[in-house]
């Protein structure tokens, strides 16, 4: 039975850090928004706490108060900020360099900017092979970095006088891991770090600091970073909130869109080819193919999971799917996607999509590391430890529990994220039904 009663969330009392690892394009576009959003300079747009509203009750009782109203949230002026980044650039400079923003928007914020000064990193090229960074900790054994990190936790923490602190991933993408026998227990991982074995990746460090530290983590990359048993166990023994994997923005949430429209139509499916054109420094990245290759997992299981091929195989049993990213340096952080989708219908007559996104991709990326910062303080005051299935809605894989299969499709993230704000707040669940409109015998 799920307990409907109210839960008891900590009052938002105080100041909220901000933690970011990896100061880039994603993260100074994210700074600018909110310094600009305090100034009264620009709007939140993209950002459901900031911009949305949410229904409650019946639709005839007409309440919809705005989300950032109806649960406790920490109000922007409230965040200070910290980061890591193996390149010494402080904010301001990294904004330049990642060239998303204007300098009418970078200017009027320049102190801002330039006061966000990323700490060493933990950093090494074996898992990010196209980057060199001289802004590096160094460390006897993994396990030191990772206490290193701890430290730089704790301090931030007390030098800003922040009350609560959450973590958002924003570095790059790391090469492929698979999931082995040192992620299979703490024990194992932590014998791993002190070991430095190479199945523990510089983001994992990140993840299991944060932890210690009771600190909430997002992961906004495809890295496998916290979705492992080691560390889903250890988040919910320790009660603090993760989630991931790997910010839902461009490409692949168009298709988290058209997909259950095919499926919903029990229209076929015979072929799905994505390609783009990127030239920002994630594009360069992921131009080796070793990082490539942790995108591609996380932008194919897409479709197979929305699509459910066993279950249907005359429709989407025969699929060929096809996921391309190509460095093109000219056209900086304004991605281009295209999408050629075969589909087919009634005796199975063939038909054609095509989706051509021009799309900018930290701008779609910037509020939802806010909204992610957000909900994972209010659910790390609401004590929902471990996996925070609800807030799929944000990204291309998202965690859930060993015995679950992740939700893909967009529209049913957004409604179990706002059915679980009524679920934390008491309210009653929407479920859409609307029997009780109609007089029926
Ligand atoms: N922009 C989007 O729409 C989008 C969508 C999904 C995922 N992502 C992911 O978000 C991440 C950030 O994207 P971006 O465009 O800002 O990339 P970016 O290359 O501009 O920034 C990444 C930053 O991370 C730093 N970094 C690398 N390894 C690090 C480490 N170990 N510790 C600390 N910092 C480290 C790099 O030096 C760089 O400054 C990437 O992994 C990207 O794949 C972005």
């Amino acid at each position: 039975m799920i307990d409907t009663s109210r839960r008891e969330i900590a009052p938002v009392e105080g100041r909220l850090g901000v933690l970011l690892v990896g100061l880039g394009a994603v993260a100074t576009t994210y700074l600018a928004g909110v310094e600009s959003v305090r100034r009264g300079l620009g709007k939140p747009i993209g950002s459901l706490i900031e911009m949305g509203t949410i229904r409650l009750g019946k639709r005839t009782d007409e309440r919809a108060p705005a989300i950032r109203d109806f649960v406790p949230l920490t109000k922007p002026e409230d965040l200070v900020f910290g980061a890591w980044d193996p390149i010494p650039d402080d904010a301001y400079q990294s904004a330049k360099v990642a060239g998303v923003l204007a300098a009418e928007h970078i200017e009027p914020i320049a102190e801002f900017l330039q006061s966000i000064k990323p700490m060493p990193a933990v950093f090494d090229q074996e898992y990010v092979k196209r980057l060199t960074g001289t802004n590096v900790k160094s460390g006897e054994t993994k396990w030191a970095l990772a206490e290193q990190l701890r430290e730089d936790i704790r301090e931030f923490k007390s030098r800003n006088g922040c009350d609560r602190l959450v973590i958002v991933w924003c570095a790059s993408t790391e090469v492929f891991i698979k999931q082995g026998p040192a992620h299979e227990s703490l024990a194992a991982f932590e014998q791993a770090m002190r070991d430095s074995d190479p199945a523990i990746a510089p983001s994992m460090l990140y993840a299991w600091a944060a932890l210690q530290e009771g600190v909430p983590f997002a992961n906004g990359a495809p890295n496998l970073t916290v979705d492992t048993p080691a560390l889903q166990q250890f988040a919910s023994d320790r009660s603090v909130p993760i989630c991931g994997k790997d910010f839902k923005t461009g490409q692949t949430m168009v298709k988290t869109v058209l997909s259950p429209m095919f499926k919903a139509r029990m229209l076929g499916l015979s072929g799905w080819y994505s390609t783009n054109i990127l030239g920002n420094r994630d594009g360069e990245v992921l131009d080796d193919p070793a990082s490539f290759k942790t995108k591609e997992e996380s932008k194919l299981g897409v479709l197979e999971h929305i699509l459910q091929p066993s279950v249907y195989p005359d429709l989407y049993g025969d699929i060929y799917h096809k996921v391309r990213i190509n460095y093109y340096p000219p056209r900086g952080d304004n991605k281009e996607g295209w999408d050629n989708i075969d589909f087919f219908g009634w005796l199975g007559y063939p038909m054609q999509i095509k989706v051509n996104f021009l799309c900018r991709d930290s701008i779609l990326a910037a509020p939802l590391v806010h909204d992610l910062a957000l909900f994972s303080d209010l659910a790390q005051r609401a004590k929902l430890g471990g996996i925070q299935e609800w807030l799929s809605f944000y990204f291309k894989s998202p965690m859930a529990g060993r015995s679950l299969t992740p939700e893909h499709d967009l529209f049913i993230q957004h409604t179990k994220l706002k059915n679980t704000l009524r679920w934390l707040m008491g309210e009653e669940q929407i479920t859409h039904l609307g029997v009780e409109y109609y007089d029926y015998e």
